[in-house]
C-alpha cells in the first residue's frame, strides 16, 4: 500500500472542517499509515477524543502538561518519531503560531520542536484567509518550507462563499503519497504555469482566451507522480487544479508573474499559462455603461513576458525552462524563433488551428523544440503528452 510503514502525526486545529480530519484518519489508515492524532483545545469544540482516537487505533494527545503522557513519550519526542506532521484543519490562529514560533500548548510546541516536514490544510473563514496577516503568514510558512494544500473556493459553514475551505480528505491523501513518492523527481521543486489569464476591463468585464489549463494540469500530474514538489500558478482554468501540488490562483498576468517571482528559486520551470498578451492600461473601476457619446475605446498596454523573464534572469535562472507554442501555422519554424527569442530551453509546440480541436480538447500533437532540434511527437491525449514531457524533465534534471 502507497502509505506503508509511514507514520503521521496529525494535529487537529479547531475548525468546523474538523470532521473532515476523521474521514482523513480513515483514508490515511486504509493505505497503510500509522497516524498518531493531536487534538487542540478548540479542535475538541468540533470532533469528540473519543472520536478521534477510536478512528486512529492510537492513543490521542491533548495536552502539554499531561504527566502521564511525559512518562509515556515527551513532547519533543512525539514531534519527531513521525515521517510527517499534518495539521489539519490549519486555522488561521495555529498558521499565525506557527509563522510566528509561538509555543503555548502541545500542538504548537511540537510544531516548534519537531524537525520533521510539516503539511498544512488551512481551514477558515474568506475574510480571515484574505486578510493581509493570513497572507503573510502564508508567505513565511512556505518561506520555512511547510508545504501547503488547498484551501479550496467554495460554500462555508458561515454562509459565506470562497476560499477557506479545507481541501476535501483525498486531496490531503494525495498530497501525504505525493510528498512520500519517490520518483526521479524526488527533491525538485518544480514550477509549473496554467490557465488562462482574465485581464479586467471593468469590474465585470474581462479579455481571456480558451485555454483550459488541461495541459498545465495534466504536467503538474505528472510531475508531482514523479516525486517533484510542484508549484503550480494558474489563471481561472476550467479543469480543477491537480490534489498533491502547492496550488496558487491568480487572475491577471502581473499577478501571475509575481507568484512566479515569490515560488522561486526552482529547479525547473514550465509555462504552459494562456497569458493574455495585452491588458486594458487603465481598466475602469466602475463598470462601463451604454452612452449615447459612442462606444467605448479600449487602451491596450502590453503584458510582463512571465517565460521570457523567466528565462533570461540569470541568477538563480531554474536549470530548465520550458514554454509552450501555441501557433495555427509554420509551427516549427514560428517555436523555433521563439525559443530563441525567449531564451528558453525547450518549446513544446502545438499546432491550435480550429481544425485539429486541440484547444479545450483532450489530445495534443506536440513538436519538442531543443537545442538538437525538433522532434514530433504522435498525436495521444494530454495526459500521455504530459506523462512524457515529465519523464524527459526528470531526465533532463538528473
Ligand atoms: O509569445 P507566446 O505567448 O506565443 O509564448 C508562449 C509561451 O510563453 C508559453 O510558454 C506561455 O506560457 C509563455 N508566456 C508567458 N508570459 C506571457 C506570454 C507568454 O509566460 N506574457
Amino acid at each position: 500500500m502507497m502509505l506503508d510503514g509511514k507514520h503521521i502525526l496529525l494535529i487537529i486545529g479547531g475548525g468546523i472542517a474538523a470532521f473532515k480530519s476523521l474521514d482523513l484518519i480513515r483514508r490515511l489508515r486504509e493505505r497503510g499509515a500509522a497516524v498518531t492524532p493531536v487534538l487542540t483545545k478548540a479542535g475538541e469544540e468540533f470532533v469528540t477524543p473519543l472520536s478521534v482516537s477510536a478512528l486512529a487505533g492510537s492513543k490521542l494527545y491533548r495536552d502539554l502538561f499531561d504527566l502521564g503522557d511525559e512518562a509515556e513519550m515527551g513532547h519533543i519526542q512525539l514531534s519527531r518519531v513521525a515521517d510527517l506532521v499534518v495539521v489539519a484543519p490549519a486555522t488561521a490562529d495555529l498558521m499565525s503560531k506557527m509563522a510566528q514560533g509561538v509555543a503555548n500548548d502541545l500542538a504548537s510546541t511540537l510544531l516548534l520542536a519537531t524537525d520533521t516536514p510539516v503539511m498544512i490544510a488551512p481551514a477558515m473563514n474568506v475574510r480571515m484567509w484574505d486578510h493581509p496577516a493570513t497572507q503573510r503568514n502564508l508567505v513565511t510558512l512556505r518561506g520555512d518550507d511547510i508545504a501547503v494544500v488547498g484551501p479550496n473556493d467554495g460554500d462555508m459553514a458561515c454562509g459565506e462563499f470562497g476560499p477557506g475551505r479545507m481541501a476535501e480528505p483525498m486531496e490531503i491523501v494525495t498530497a501525504i503519497q505525493a510528498h512520500f513518492a519517490d520518483g526521479p523527481l524526488t527533491g525538485k521543486r518544480i514550477l509549473v504555469t496554467s490557465g488562462p489569464t482574465h485581464e479586467p476591463i471593468d469590474p465585470v468585464r474581462y479579455i481571456a482566451n480558451r485555454s483550459s489549463g488541461a495541459q498545465g494540469t495534466a504536467l503538474a500530474t505528472a510531475l508531482a507522480a514523479l516525486g517533484a514538489h510542484v508549484v503550480f500558478v494558474t489563471g481561472p482554468a476550467d479543469v480543477p487544479p491537480p490534489s498533491g501540488v502547492e496550488v496558487i490562483k491568480v487572475q491577471t498576468a502581473h499577478q501571475m508573474l509575481n507568484a512566479v517571482e515569490g515560488a522561486l528559486p526552482a529547479d525547473a520551470a514550465v509555462f504552459a499559462a494562456a497569458v493574455a498578451d495585452w491588458r486594458v492600461s487603465s481598466a475602469s473601476d466602475r463598470k462601463l455603461k451604454k452612452s449615447k457619446d459612442g462606444l467605448p475605446v479600449l487602451e491596450f498596454a502590453e503584458n510582463p513576458d512571465i517565460l521570457k523573464t523567466v528565462a533570461q534572469m540569470g541568477k538563480g535562472r531554474p536549470k530548465l525552462v520550458v514554454g509552450f507554442a501555441a501557433e495555427t501555422n509554420d509551427v516549427i519554424e514560428n517555436a523555433t524563433a521563439k525559443r530563441k527569442r525567449k531564451g528558453c530551453d525547450w518549446i513544446v509546440a502545438n499546432d491550435v488551428s480550429p481544425e485539429t480541436g486541440i484547444m479545450g480538447g483532450s489530445e495534443n500533437a506536440v513538436t519538442l523544440i531543443s537545442d538538437a532540434g525538433a522532434e514530433g511527437w504522435p498525436r495521444m491525449s494530454k495526459t500521455d503528452v504530459a506523462t512524457q514531457l515529465a519523464a524527459r524533465i526528470a531526465q533532463a534534471l538528473t
